[in-house]
């Protein structure tokens, strides 16, 4: 078959889980204001779902979680906020650095590291050492720090106009593979089924060339409210999506 979602298809409509799900964890400040709390503390309990999460889509089965943490917009907040956000991240790394082998949980980051303290990247760099360890089969969580998709798109077209001034490339070659390949996703499928609790019905510069096809689900739901049935009920109804692809239904 020429078209790789027809063989998709071959699988069956309503039996295929996506293989990458990509989820905005928003809402966790409106969480904790309306419970008269810091914002901190929703993200506090933010950082508990993504774990929550992270599991129950290893435990189905999914082979890649793409989630976005921190984006290059989000330095326009406060540095007691920034600062809470980079702190959660730095105890989950610490924590990973324990876990990931025994839970068979590959990380990798997103995003351009080059403003991120130099400790929370040297943890960064532990994490996707143990990675490189782990079977390729396992479990992948992509974390997106300072992670914009407009950047991620900006960075890859100087890398590879970099690879072009040296000969390594030539303008011509490029194409949309070629290019992936350049991408802070590379090497990894273009996400299913990207996710944004709390309501938003906009993408906030995430994964703007990887969700060309991606189906979306929105829920008013808060970031820390989302549980293990609001993930099986996003995938039940991704299952139920007619994806054409730009073709015709059959
Ligand atoms: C998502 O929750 C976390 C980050 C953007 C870092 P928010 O902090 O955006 O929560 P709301 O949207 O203000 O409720
Ligand atoms: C998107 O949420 C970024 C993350 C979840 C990390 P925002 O809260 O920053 O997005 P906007 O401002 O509502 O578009
Ligand atoms: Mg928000």
């Amino acid at each position: 078959m020429a078209n790789s979602w027809k063989s998709n298809d071959t699988a069956g409509q309503t039996a295929r889980l996506p293989r990458h799900i990509a989820i905005i964890m928003d809402g966790n400040g409106r969480w904790a204001t309306q419970r008269g709390l810091p914002r901190t503390v929703g993200h506090k309990a933010g950082a508990e779902t993504f774990r929550r999460i992270a599991t129950h889509c290893k435990n189905l089965g999914v082979e890649y979680l793409t989630v976005y943490a921190f984006s290059t917009e989000n330095w326009k907040r406060s540095a007691d906020e920034v600062g809470a956000l980079m702190g959660l991240l730095k105890r989950y790394l610490q924590e990973a650095v324990d876990t990931m082998e025994k839970d068979h949980i590959r990380l990798r980051f997103f995003g351009d590291m080059t403003p991120i303290s130099p400790e929370l990247r040297a943890l960064a760099h532990e994490t996707d050492e143990i990675s490189t360890h782990l079977p390729p089969g396992d479990f992948q969580a992509n974390v997106c720090l300072n992670y914009g998709g407009r950047d991620e798109i900006l960075r890859a077209v100087r890398r590879f106009g970099a690879d072009c001034v040296s000969g390594a490339r030539k303008p011509e070659e490029l194409s949309e593979a070629l290019f992936s390949s350049y991408l802070d996703s590379r090497g990894i499928p273009d996400p299913e089924l990207i996710i944004r609790p709390s309501g938003e019905l906009r993408l906030s510069n995430f994964l703007l060339w990887q969700c060309a096809y991606s189906e979306f689900y929105v829920t008013d739901t808060l970031w820390p409210d989302f549980d293990e049935a609001q993930l099986d009920r996003a995938i039940a109804e991704y299952q139920q999506r007619d994806r054409r692809f730009g073709g015709v239904k059959k």
